[in-house]
């Protein structure tokens, strides 16, 4: 992983950890799309203007319709002005940039594009700018097989050699265990597994990757993450948003494959799995699988009760009223598609053992916030009884993953006064309080690590697999049943009331991410 600079305490770590940045061309395959304007030539753009991009590099969009290299460009740059998160967009760095890109016009389907691109790439020079070569599929998954098939036979793809080719992949990584299987059966057919580079964009994030580094640099808190100090553990993604033009997607998809089975597994294997050997990536990845798969099997009863589902119907939020789920463009006005996940998995391990985590999930919340919370134990006697209840608020570390990304401490702390009152009080670590307000977008990182070839953020093929083996129990669990009347909640509140009585069962409740001004 690049390791980031800090402008107040002196860093460990710096640089792109030692590896070198080769001369390469970026091919996006999809190059008309939302990704690409909206993403990727942003992130590139910040990366370039960093100084971060290698001294030389190219840029190739393939997609189908037409246009020139200049219309290209001017279009790209449009999108910049509209979603570059530094503003205004520097002219000076943008046309130095824009020299780099260049347009292919093809169809993923006909031999003769492939052989377009080819002659393309060969016109950058028989050296590195020909020969390294990232390819992102930003196209559906149904079209994977067939472009690595084609770039591998007309010699752009090889899985030998001295240069290198990696193929980046977006998300959904197939609908269920079967078709991710044949996925990578076809990915790996042409390129080995090393050459893949399944993105999740949650592990681009700054506070994700930020578990690992605060897990594994503090000894204090590392000796209380367990089963012996962890009452249980609550991982919230909660969004405003409702699905909005999404529908056709969505309903394909549901809560659970769109943020179960990758971003939110992704954010408890980290905050769960045991310290790796090193921060090779073939050693983080190997933990993270190894926690996937000491997740506690569910049976179709056990998905009854510890599986809660939900479907936004109408309702405010924020004072603005949303239509119900059933009612957005392109939905089965009968859907029984969720757009809430609430659950309770365990993990049979020793560090674990019966610690509940909750996890929750849904859009048309009434905050767009992501945390994990880390509940302590309570105290074993409650010393101050007599004066303050027996009741004592538990210890509870927070790991705010956006937005006001940060740390916080709850602890008890003495009412200033003459007599014995006791309350919760916060410590609060901020990222803008601390190292201002520079954080890459997650497609910088990523990019940038695909470029390094370091495969740490990213998605290996067996927790791919992993991932799905336990979310298809889920589904299977639900099997067609329609959802019932508990399993509606309105736009606008925290899920359908089964999820509170979810936690209840244990005599938990879940608590609303903080949000601090
Ligand atoms: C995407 C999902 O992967 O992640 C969306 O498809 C979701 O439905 C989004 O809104 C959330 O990402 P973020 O970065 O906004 O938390």
């Amino acid at each position: 992983m690049v390791c980031g600079v800090n402008n107040s305490i002196p860093a460990t770590g710096g640089g792109n950890n030692g590896k070198t940045l080769d001369a390469c061309t970026i091919v996006i395959f999809g190059a008309s799309g939302d990704l690409t304007a909206r993403k990727l030539i942003p992130a590139l753009y910040h990366l370039f203007k960093e100084k971060q991009m290698p001294r030389q590099f190219r840029v190739v969009g393939f997609a189908r319709r037409e246009k020139t290299d200049a219309s290209w460009r001017q279009e790209l740059r449009a999108a910049l002005d509209q979603f570059s998160r530094t503003q205004p967009v520097e002219n000076k760095v943008w046309a130095s940039f824009a020299e780099n890109l260049f347009y292919c016009r093809g169809d993923l389907t006909e031999d003769a594009a492939y052989q377009k691109l080819e002659a393309q790439l060969t016109s950058f020079g028989h050296g590195p700018l020909r020969e390294n070569i990232l390819f992102y599929l930003a196209i559906p998954p149904s079209q994977f097989g067939e472009v690595v098939e084609q770039i591998h036979r007309c010699g752009l793809l090889n899985k030998e050699g001295a240069a290198w080719q990696r193929i980046v992949i977006e998300k959904p990584f197939g609908h269920d265990l079967a078709s991710a299987q044949t996925l990578n059966r076809e990915l790996t057919r042409y390129a080995h597994e090393q050459q893949v580079f399944r993105i999740d964009h949650y592990l681009g994030k700054e506070t994700v990757q930020n578990i690992l580094m605060f897990r594994f640099s503090n000894s204090i808190f590392e000796k209380l993450w367990n089963r012996n100090s962890v009452d249980h553990v609550q991982i919230t993604v909660s969004e405003k948003l409702g699905v909005g033009e999404r529908g056709g997607y969505y309903e394909e998809a549901g809560a659970l494959r769109d943020m179960v089975q990758n971003h939110i597994l992704q954010v408890f294997s980290l905050i769960a799995m045991e310290p790796p050997v090193s921060l090779e990536a073939e050693a983080v990845r190997d933990e993270k699988v190894k926690l996937l798969k000491s997740i506690r099997p569910l049976t179709p009863d056990d998905v009854a009760k510890q599986v809660v589902r939900g479907q936004y119907f109408a309702g405010n939020v924020d004072g603005q009223p949303r239509p119900g789920y059933r009612q957005e463009p392109k939905v089965n006005p009968n859907s029984n598609v969720e757009t809430f996940v609430a659950l309770k998995l365990f993990i049979d391990n020793w560090r674990w053992s019966e610690v509940p985590f909750y996890l929750r999930v849904g859009k048309n919340l009434p905050m767009s916030a992501s945390e994990v919370r880390i509940q302590f134990r309570p105290t074993p006697h409650v010393l101050f009884a007599a004066q303050c209840g027996n009741k004592l608020d538990p210890n509870a570390l927070t790991l705010r993953l956006q937005p006001n990304e940060g740390i916080s401490l709850r602890f008890n702390g003495k009412v200033p006064g003459t007599t014995l009152g006791v309350r919760p009080v916060r410590m609060h670590f901020s990222y803008d309080a601390e190292f201002g307000a520079y954080t890459p977008e997650a497609y910088e990182r990523l990019l940038l690590e695909a470029i390094i070839g370091d495969a740490t953020l990213f998605i290996r093929r067996d927790e791919v697999e992993t991932a799905w083996q336990i979310v298809d129990a889920m589904r299977a669990g639900w099997g067609d049943k329609p959802l019932t009347n508990r399993e509606f909640y309105s736009a606008g509140t925290w899920g359908p009331i089964a999820a509170d009585d979810l936690l209840a069962q244990l005599g938990h409740a879940w608590h609303e991410p903080l949000v601090i001004k």
